[in-house]
């Protein structure tokens, strides 16, 4: 057992992909063996740590988050030697590793659902929420399923409906029995055991459920994914439980999926004297292009605003300074590529790439970067039927197809613009066939622009982005300015200027990025001392030319 630190303030995490980081064997699929033959270009980047999207026994249904089995390694990406081989090499390299726990819900492959659904009254009947019909045989109430429809699925063995607040493969399991949380518990240690450093974990402001199950009050009879589905009523204790059976004990560093949170509701989860979790993952800034309360959910879309997007990343730093700690993130797994969504990826890619790392490195908390992020990479256009994407599918199927609430093309712009899979596509190491992340068809294609956006490519370009995070995330190893020092956001109207203050002791450090395809006269204003300032990092060599900021141009100075 080792003792909590807080290694994570001072870290960059590494989010991996593992089915499209690097495969090695030829499947199409990318797996343990080909993270490990490219932990060397991971630990070049500069970053501590590496968070593994889940790598469990799954059927796959949702890439993984629905796990039919917790404590063995899924045959797609290897074996359970394998990850001890991973854990290992990582460790050596210096690199920690973060794995995702998907608590709130399994696979319904898994055999706790396997037995829970065969009875009502036999050791795992308890084990999932399982409610009686309406009298008329309706669904217990209004409820949506995150992935689309009613968030309850009938089951005829137990003629009982089953909760799902994702796919109605993965069953929600029910926190409010003792023996699930041990069970949880139990495969925590198990990894804790075998080295881990911390978790992710997956919606956790989802375990604890208003269990009366109220319907939510609405003038339509469409299924609704509102406020009740997070921070539910027991989740404080829940995770209080968690924290002192199992990680306190073996010094897990933590970072929650908090669907629904804001700065107030995060502090009741990471600030130090709860005793629950270190970070945790908003949405709110993630949410900004999407209309909020629309009957199509997250694609139904709204324009971007740079002066909204501000405002809620300032009131993160302004709501968690000194109280709690900020997870930075702009792209994941689940969120499209920074450069197509609010940036421009074709004639400033590069530069657009590297504007957005400034803005978010240049922040208090541990950013996280996605496999892809430091390179640039671009969001894809597919034809509906390659999507893979349980999330596409299923909404597709449900807003166009079944309820007609959305048109095909009105659809599909938003999955260009915002869809899961515009991050999952492989992993773009070079220019050979296939990008060079498989000898086999991938199991969703490449991005074709890969000769032209690749980890090879990126080394002879003028401005690299993987060099610029390089000096980035040195920058923030290096920097207590960075790490602790106060934040004032500047200039909040600008349409297209981030720009913002650093302050520690006799320092103060400017963020500047110009987040537009246009030239931005900067008159310095009340800053006339940053004339003298120097130059601390920029994605140009230098600051502004005649007080005119270049598209994309970014930098941090000091003065
Ligand atoms: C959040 C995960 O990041 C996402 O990929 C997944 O589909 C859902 N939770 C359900 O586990």
């Amino acid at each position: 057992m080792t003792a909590k630190n807080d290694w994570w303030r001072n870290a960059v995490i590494y989010q991996i992909y593992p089915k499209s980081f690097m495969d090695s064997n030829g499947d199409g699929v990318g797996d343990l063996p080909g993270i490990i033959s490219r932990l060397d270009y991971i630990q070049a980047l500069g970053v501590d740590a590496i968070w593994l999207s889940p790598i469990f026994l799954s059927p796959g249904k949702d890439n993984g988050y629905d796990i039919q089995d917790y404590c063995c390694i899924d045959p797609q990406f290897g074996s359970n030697d394998d990850i001890d081989e991973l854990i290992l090499q990582a460790h050596q390299r210096g690199l920690k590793v973060i794995m995702d726990l998907v608590a709130n819900h399994t696979s319904d492959q898994h055999d706790w659902f396997l037995k829970s659904k065969t009875s009502r009254d036999n050791p795992y009947s308890d084990y999932y929420i399982w409610r009686d019909p309406l009298p008329d045989g309706g669904v217990p109430n209004n409820w949506g399923a995150n992935f689309g429809g009613s968030a309850w699925e009938w089951c005829a063995e137990r003629q009982q409906y089953y909760l799902h607040l994702f796919a109605k493969e993965q069953p929600d399991l029910n926190w409010e029995n003792p023996r699930v949380r041990d069970e949880i518990y139990r495969i925590m240690e198990f990894w804790a055991q075998k080295g881990i450093d911390g978790w992710r974990m997956d919606v956790i402001t989802l375990i604890s459920k208003y269990t009366d199950f109220p319907n939510y009050q609405v003038d339509h009879n469409l299924p609704v994914v509102g406020w009740m589905h997070s921070n539910g009523p027991r989740v404080h204790e829940f995770i209080q439980e968690m924290h002192d059976k199992v990680l306190a004990p073996y010094g897990m560093m933590t970072v929650g999926e908090a669907p629904g949170s804001t700065p107030e509701n995060a502090l009741q989860y990471i600030a130090d004297s709860r005793r629950e979790l270190d970070m945790v993952f908003t949405f709110e800034h993630t949410d900004v292009d999407i209309l909020p309360g629309g009957i199509n959910r997250k694609w139904q879309l709204q324009p971007f605003s740079l002066p909204r997007l501000k405002s809620i990343l300032a009131k993160w730093q302004d709501g968690l300074h000194g109280l709690g700690w900020n997870a930075l993130y702009f792209e994941n797994h689940d969120q499209p590529r920074i450069v197509s969504r609010w940036g421009n990826d074709q004639a400033y890619r590069a530069e657009c790439a590297t504007a957005w790392a400034t803005v978010l490195h240049g922040m208090q908390g541990t950013p996280f970067v996605y496999q892809g992020e430091e390179i640039g990479m671009t969001n894809i256009h597919l034809p509906l039927e390659q999507y893979n994407d349980v999330e596409i599918v299923n909404n597709y199927n449900e807003l166009v197809v079944k309820q007609k609430t959305q048109s095909h093309d009105a659809f599909m712009a938003a999955v260009y613009q915002i869809g899961r899979d515009n991050a999952r596509t492989p992993m773009q190491w070079d220019s050979s066939p296939y990008a060079g992340f498989s000898s086999a068809t991938p199991w969703l294609p490449v991005n074709p622009r890969y000769k032209e956006i690749n980890v090879m490519q990126d080394r002879q370009n003028n401005l690299s982005v993987f060099r610029y995070y390089q000096q980035l995330i040195a920058l923030r190893h290096r920097e207590r300015i960075l790490i602790e020092g106060d934040f004032e956001l500047l200039l909040p109207e600008h349409p297209q200027l981030f720009c913002y203050m650093r302050r520690l002791e006799d320092k103060c450090w400017l963020v500047v990025a110009n987040l537009s395809d246009g030239e931005v006269s900067f008159e310095w204003q009340d800053l006339k001392q940053l004339e003298a300032g120097r130059v601390i990092i920029s994605n140009m060599g230098g600051t502004d030319e005649n007080r005119i900021l270049k598209p994309w141009m970014a930098f941090i100075m000091e003065y």
